[in-house]
Order: C-alpha cells, then sequence, then structure tokens
C-alpha cells in the first residue's frame, strides 16, 4: 500500500517556536505546571486541541473577504443555513460563537435542577453547562468503552440498557433531552455506530425525550463507520452523515472541528416551540439569529468549511495520520488507548506511570514532562479535568485517566508527527523517574484551565 499523502500543499507558513529544556523548565514553574498557562509562543508542537487550531484553506481564506457583514440577514447565513441543512437536515440552523454557546442556550431551556442529562461521555464543557443551573450529567458509556487496551470498532456506543435503566429509575419527565458524542472525545475520540444511534434514539422515541447530537466531529464518525460498519462501505459520507442526523431531534456543534475553522458553532433543532426559546436567548447573550455572535465572514468560512470537512480524501489522511502516530508510540511500547482515535492519540496514564496514585494526578505529571522533553503541549484528560470528591473529601477517579495528543487539522506534516513520537518515546524511558502533583490552587468549575500545581 502507499503511503497516504496529505491531500494539499502549502502556502502559506508560519514558524513554530524553539525553547530549550533549561527555558522549558523555568517556563513551567512560572506556570504552576499547567500547561493551558503555557504562551503559545513557548511551545514547539502544540497538541493542547484540535479545536479552532486547524488550517483553514485558500478557499475558506477567499470566504473571508467575501463574507456578508449585514446586521441582519446576511448572505453569508443563508449559504450557512443551506450548507448545514444539506448536511443535517434540521429545520432551524442557529449560528453561536462556538459549541458551548450552544449548549447554554440549550440547557437554559430545558435543564435545572431535578433534570438529568445522559450522554456516552460528556464533554467538560457540556457537563458544565448542565451543572451550572444545577441539572445532572450522567455518562453512558458502553462496559468496552471502559478499558483502555481492548480493541473494539465502536468504543463510544452508548450503553442502551444503562440509558432504558436511567430514564425510567429518574422517570422519563425528569430527562428532557438524550445526547449522543460523535466522536466520543472524552472516551477516546472513539466512534459511535450507526446501529448505536438507531437503537439511542429508538429508546429516545419510546419515552417521547428528545435526542440531540453533540456533533463536534461528526464527519470523521461518519468515516470510521464507513470503514468499519457492516453495510457502509460503498455509501458516500454525505449519505452516512444524512442518516447519522436523520435519527436525532437537533444538535449541538463547534465548527471548530470538523468545520475546519477557527470559530463558530451551531445549534440547531426541528422543534418550532424550542427554536424561538432558543432564539430569544440568543439574541440576548450571542447576537442576532442571522449572525449569532460570529462576523459575517465566519459563517461563510463554516459554510465552506463543511463542505471540506466531508471530503473522503481529507477524511482519509486525518484518521491515517492520527494512527500513524498512533502506531509509532506501540512501536515503543507506549501504553495507548487503542484503537486510535479520529483526533488524538490519547496515552493510557495509569499504565504510563502506575507508581503514581490517582489523587497525584498522574497524567499530568506525563503533561509536564513531555513540555519539558520536547516542547510538546498536550493535555490531561483524567483525574485533574473529571476527578471528584466525595462528602468525607476522599477522591473519586474518573472512568478513565488519559493524556490527549490532539492533532489540528492540515497543520502539522509528517516530521512533526515524527518529532512527537520521539519526545513521548523519551519520556516513557524516563518514566520511572516521574512524580506525582498537588493542587496549590483550583476555580469551582473547570479546574483544569487555571488550576496551580507543584510537584509532591
Ligand atoms: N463537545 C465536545 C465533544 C467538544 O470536544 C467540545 C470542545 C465542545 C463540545 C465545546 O465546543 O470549544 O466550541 O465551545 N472541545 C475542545 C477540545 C475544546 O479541546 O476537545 P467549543
Amino acid at each position: 500500500m502507499r503511503t497516504i499523502i496529505e491531500p494539499f500543499k502549502i502556502k502559506s507558513v508560519e514558524p513554530i517556536p524553539m525553547t530549550t529544556p533549561e527555558d522549558r523548565h523555568e517556563i513551567l514553574r512560572a506556570s504552576g505546571y499547567n500547561t493551558f498557562l503555557i504562551k503559545a509562543e513557548h511551545v514547539t508542537i502544540d497538541l493542547l486541541t484540535d479545536s479552532g487550531t486547524g488550517a483553514m484553506s485558500a478557499k475558506q481564506w477567499a470566504c473571508i473577504l467575501d463574507g456578508d457583514e449585514s446586521y441582519a440577514g446576511a448572505r453569508s447565513f443563508y449559504r450557512l443555513e443551506s450548507a448545514a441543512r444539506n448536511l443535517f437536515g434540521f429545520k432551524h440552523i442557529i449560528p453561536t460563537h462556538q459549541g458551548r454557546a450552544a449548549e447554554r442556550i440549550l440547557f437554559s431551556i430545558l435543564g435545572g435542577s431535578g433534570k438529568t442529562i445522559p450522554n456516552n461521555t460528556h464533554f467538560d464543557t457540556t457537563r458544565a453547562n448542565i451543572e451550572l443551573p444545577g441539572g445532572e450529567a450522567v455518562d453512558l458509556p458502553v462496559e468496552e468503552g471502559r478499558h483502555p487496551e481492548l480493541i473494539y470498532d465502536f468504543k463510544g456506543n452508548m450503553d442502551v440498557d444503562a440509558l432504558r435503566h436511567l430514564v425510567v429509575s429518574r422517570g422519563p419527565s425528569n430527562v428532557p433531552l438524550i445526547m449522543l458524542t460523535v466522536t466520543n472525545n472524552s472516551g477516546g475520540g472513539q466512534p459511535v455506530s450507526m446501529g448505536n444511534i438507531r437503537a439511542v434514539s429508538e429508546v429516545a422515541k419510546e419515552f417521547g425525550i428528545p435526542l440531540f447530537l453533540d456533533a463536534c466531529r461528526f464527519a470523521e464518525n461518519a468515516y470510521f463507520i464507513k470503514k468499519r460498519e457492516s453495510g457502509y462501505g460503498s455509501r458516500s459520507i454525505i449519505e452516512i452523515v444524512r442518516e447519522m442526523f436523520s435519527y436525532s431531534d437537533g444538535c449541538t456543534f463547534s465548527a471548530k472541528k470538523d468545520a475546519l475553522v477557527n470559530i463558530g458553532g451551531l445549534l440547531c433543532m426541528n422543534d418550532d416551540d424550542l427554536a424561538t426559546k432558543a432564539k430569544n436567548l440568543l439574541v440576548i447573550t450571542e447576537g442576532f439569529p442571522t449572525y449569532g455572535g460570529l462576523a459575517g465572514r465566519d459563517l461563510e468560512a463554516v459554510a465552506q468549511g463543511l463542505e471540506e470537512g466531508v471530503n473522503e480524501r481529507y477524511l482519509e489522511y486525518r484518521l491515517r495520520s492520527v494512527e500513524y502516530l498512533g502506531e509509532k508510540l506501540l512501536s515503543q511500547g507506549v501504553p495507548i488507548l487503542l484503537p486510535t482515535g479520529g483526533h488524538a492519540v490519547y496515552l493510557d496514564s495509569r499504565r504510563f506511570v502506575p507508581q503514581i496514585p490517582q489523587e497525584e494526578f498522574p497524567g499530568q505529571s506525563i503533561v509536564v514532562e513531555l513540555y519539558h522533553v520536547g516542547g510538546v503541549r498536550a493535555v490531561e484528560i483524567g483525574s485533574v479535568m473529571f476527578g471528584k470528591y466525595d462528602s468525607q473529601g476522599k477522591f473519586i477517579p474518573p472512568i478513565l485517566d488519559l493524556v490527549r495528543l490532539a492533532i489540528p487539522r492540515r497543520v502539522y506534516t509528517q516530521s512533526h508527527i515524527d518529532y512527537v513520537a520521539e519526545a513521548v518515546g523519551e519520556v516513557y524511558l524516563a518514566r520511572e523517574r516521574l512524580g506525582g502533583y498537588r493542587i496549590t490552587y483550583q476555580p469551582p468549575l473547570l479546574r483544569h484551565f487555571t488550576a496551580r500545581f507543584e510537584p509532591v
């Protein structure tokens, strides 16, 4: 088989910063050992997130100039509406400045105290937007999704029996919405099968509860369905996408991922009453419904990005480039979550540094050392991000304790990825020297963004 090449060439370049291990030692200390608090100008390869960090195409940059900046009824809105409707099929397409703005609006309307919202696995902002108005966010991943070393095609699936049990036990009237995150980011960028989407939608219908997709990485999910699910191999990505959305009643969408833009989001639904309420809130917090907190140029770039994001050659390269990094790490014996996800490779912190107790944040230790060794910025998705404490203050660890190496779209070349694999390999060789961390400051919600640490 020939090498799957980047299906683009580079027209504009940006230098990447280089620092020494001594610089990075000092930078880490000054940033409280939290890589979110490091200046990007001190990061050589930035794998903090794949969100808003992609490279736009020449056509998208042309859209930036072509955007219609009219306050109301801009042509760029109608282009975006038509591009989103063409793929997702929903009646109401509401722009927001990013995904979490859509979440906030949705849960301000449907959530609140006494309400439970199940998901395969909630992303951190989704969970926070449910919990802030007093609701309960419940994760129901399938059993296979809880075991990092197990190979299974659709580890992002929701446990349908557990969903039914939850709905019955809470009472359907207390479950205003069921969500499915495609791909399942916090569960390792793992896909959800068409069969699972259908099965979840049947439970939702049976109890009269709307099903919404958290659709950030819908195109990557569709490509996995094409490659792995029987009956979909000869279907086009667009057909698969349309079928995925056809089982749902709406979606929240961060365009910063599969729509290949630096900012933007959508809240979509079929229900007229819900749409009216959402638009009323939108006007207060985001903007008029034909721009929703975005500039006309952003709307135009999202519309173009939606078309490029479902291109099959692009998706083939995209998933292969992530898998390539996974293979390089496996060949060095590094424990990663298997199989590799759509947008990221996840290190399994528990197996990487088994000597560090859960409450001393093993993933954070790996993240710090990876930056120290190579100037590579990753993110902890484990005890720091999702760890909880019971009423006695005892630590409750999350299901998975991971470090995510998220790959920005169309940004890094194969040699950048080779360099990352070398840096992770170096950290792994020195793993026995790594120690834990303790938190010296944390905010009440989403602590990973601003917490400060010190070595134990
Ligand atoms: N849902 C999922 C599954 C996400 O991954 C994200 C963002 C959001 C919702 C929120 O979207 O950032 O546009 O407000 N994920 C980024 C990440 C931040 O790094 O995984 P947003």
